[in-house]
């Protein structure tokens, strides 16, 4: 150890000479210099210093190119090496074909390698929504949405999850993760309601430990990459739950409900944050630096980089497109890096003018870039730019996939049980049914290979509901399956009806109408009440359910959230294999018409905030 420092600080020490020549004199390097290695890219001194050397080298083209994010599919490894792209992001469900963890590494690696070709040899930083593990990516792990993990209530299994994550997000190239959302959804009518960890915030609080598995110890280990807390700020609390629509609510209540995850997550160190889509009292915050500036960068002291949202500084204006007062607008707010997925080669050319033309300050440039190269120098990005594919071993493994499965294990939170739960599993005759008991696509959600999501029994790897149920299934007993209920009879001892809600994402999913069972899942549960057999149901579903009409006639309820890949995790509760723990962290509405109704309002639901039964003893 001793002998590694004197190594160091020598190196450091010719290097420092270096730099001060560089910095006293013009831009021009000294001709010995040719053989040496340039500061900023001597992985032993210091990162503050390495930017400092590096920024000195960069012209403003540089800068701006850092500042800019553009997506996969519109600017090749060529095109964004020469427009000097700080990053690039892959879109929901735009992927590299084959989607393999080694398409993704190919494809990653060589934006590495242009960018890395080029003069100064920036590497580029990789991002890719990481929201239930790498979903993206056919075959990974793919969790429990956060609705689920705010029920389960376990912050160190979350943080394992973040660590999962990391390490499958790492094996493909991605370094860098969209990932947690933080926010606090007020209104189930919400779109994003599952993104959410629990309506009051000491759900997200408390969960945004994952960012220290995402993270890791250090982000240069091979397996860590990079979280954002987002969106910062007051997404969930949109009047009505409109998706990007406005958050009408005081500071102090801002502070309140929205602001501590964000104070959480600047405590473990989050490395990103993304602004939100949403207006608070009716101004956007892509525009609002009181929001970005003095309270983020100020008063919390986040020292990492700010990326706004999917083309979010379209919206400051209300109109469709970017004008270059949004530009300086959103620059100026205090945006470091601009997420414009199509549009990069208009914002470059329109954030140099205004730097030129002197509505951005240079000195913001330079902050911007600041920020976001020290995260690139901490992520190791300039020592190691290219994929550690010797991690893709263990993508979505055994292993893996037994923690994901412990968290929908965890995340079941039973409502109702009139003596039918736990499943007996000898000699029991069950049927099972509905829409969402033998339907990967369904239990995955919204972000599952695709920004939507989809319906299909098979759409990824992992276990059904129904899976689970048949494999539990001990001597004796029989599992019949009919999605419509078709064949039930007397003869059964119980029917499952697994139910609920199918893909969404974003706001695509805003339901102001009403959270209501469909029509196929009403005919459904008729059919099996009508056969006299005792129903369970099973609600597969991004938020609570208008269900209390249903209730009366059923003899268990269970809310699955939407539990991933590993289906058998729900089979797991219903066999009594795991005495269920989960807890609401969401009151469960009489009806939507009730919204928003949260704890501490001092309004009756039909199911309160942290409800959630156990078993009292195992009969087999
Ligand atoms: C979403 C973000 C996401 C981004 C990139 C936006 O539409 O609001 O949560 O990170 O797209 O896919
Ligand atoms: C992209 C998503 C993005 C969304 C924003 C979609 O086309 O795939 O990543 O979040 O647009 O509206």
């Amino acid at each position: 150890m001793p002998l590694l420092r004197t190594t160091r600080s020598l190196r450091a020490t010719r290097t420092t000479v270096l730099a001060g020549l560089l910095l006293a004199g013009t831009a021009v390097v000294p001709m010995a210099s040719a053989a040496a290695t340039p500061l900023y890219k001597n992985s032993h001194a210091p990162v503050s210093e390495r930017v400092k050397d590096l920024m000195a080298r960069m012209t403003l083209d540089d800068k701006v190119g850092q500042m800019t994010q553009g997506e996969r599919g519109a600017a090749t490894p060529a095109q964004s090496a020469a427009a000097r792209l700080g990053s690039i992001l892959s879109g929901g469900g735009s992927t590299p074909t084959p989607n393999t963890p080694a398409g993704w590494a190919d494809m990653i690696d060589a934006y590495q390698k242009a960018a890395t070709s080029t003069g100064l040899g920036i590497p580029i930083i990789y991002g890719s929504d990481t929201v239930h593990g790498h979903n993206n990516v056919h075959g990974a792990t793919v969790f429990p949405h956060n609705i689920g993990l705010g029920a389960a209530n376990d912050p160190r299994l979350v943080e394992k999850i973040g660590a999962i994550t990391a390490e499958e997000s790492a094996a493909t190239g991605v370094k860098w993760g969209f990932a947690p959302c933080l926010c606090v959804a007020r209104d189930d009518r919400w779109g994003r309601t599952y993104e959410s960890f629990g309506e009051i915030p000491r759900n997200a609080v408390e969960n945004s430990r994952i960012i220290k598995g995402l993270q890791g110890r250090e982000l240069d280990d091979p397996a860590s990459i990079m979280a954002t807390a987002k969106h910062f700020i007051g997404d969930g609390g949109t009047t009505g739950g409109d998706d990007q629509g406005n958050t009408q609510i005081s500071l102090e209540e801002l502070r309140r409900i929205h602001l501590p995850p964000f104070r959480a997550a600047v405590a473990h160190g989050v490395g990103s944050v993304m602004i939100s889509f949403n207006s608070w009292n009716g101004v956007k915050d892509h525009g609002n630096k009181f929001l970005i500036t003095d309270l983020l960068k100020g008063e919390l002291r986040f020292s990492g980089f700010v990326i706004s949202d999917w083309n979010g500084i379209d919206q400051i204006d209300g109109q469709e497109g970017f004008t270059a007062a949004e530009v300086k607008q959103a620059v100026n707010a205090g945006i470091d890096m601009i997420m414009v997925p199509y549009d990069y080669l208009k914002f470059i050319s329109t954030l140099k003018a205004e730097v030129l033309n002197g509505h951005i300050p240079l000195s913001r440039i330079d902050d911007a870039n600041r920020r976001i190269l020290t995260k690139k120098f901490e992520l190791g990005l300039f020592e190691h730019p290219y994929t550690d594919r010797s991690l893709q071993k263990d993508f979505g493994s055994a292993a893996h996939r037994a923690v994901a499965r412990q968290a929908v294990r965890e995340s079941q939170v039973l409502l109702k049980n009139d003596g039918v739960l736990p499943l007996a599993k000898r000699d029991n005759k069950i049927f099972v049914a509905g829409k969402n008991a033998n339907d990967l696509g369904n239990q995955a959600g919204g972000w599952t290979l695709t920004w939507q999501g989809q319906s299909g029994e098979r759409v990824i790897p992992g276990t059904t509901i129904l899976d689970g149920i048949k494999a539990g299934a001990g001597k004796g007993t029989v599992v019949t399956y009919d999605r419509a209920g078709g064949g039930i009879d007397s003869g059964y001892r119980v029917a499952i009806a697994v139910v609920g809600e199918t893909p969404y994402a974003e706001g695509e999913g805003d339901r102001p109408g009403g959270l209501g069972l469909d029509a196929e899942d009403l005919a459904l549960l008729g059919k099996l009440k009508a056969s006299g057999v005792p129903v369970v149901v099973v609600t597969v579903s991004g938020r609570p359910l208008d269900i209390a009409a249903q209730l009366p006639s059923v003899k268990g309820l269970v809310a699955a959230w939407l539990p991933g890949s590993e289906g058998a995790g729900v089979a797991d509760v219903l066999y009594g294999d795991y005495n269920p723990t989960g807890k609401l962290s969401f009151t469960w509405p009489k009806s939507s018409a009730q919204e928003p109704i949260n704890a501490g309002d001092g309004r009756q639901g039909l199911f309160p905030y942290g409800y959630g039964l156990s078993y009292r003893r195992h009969h087999r």
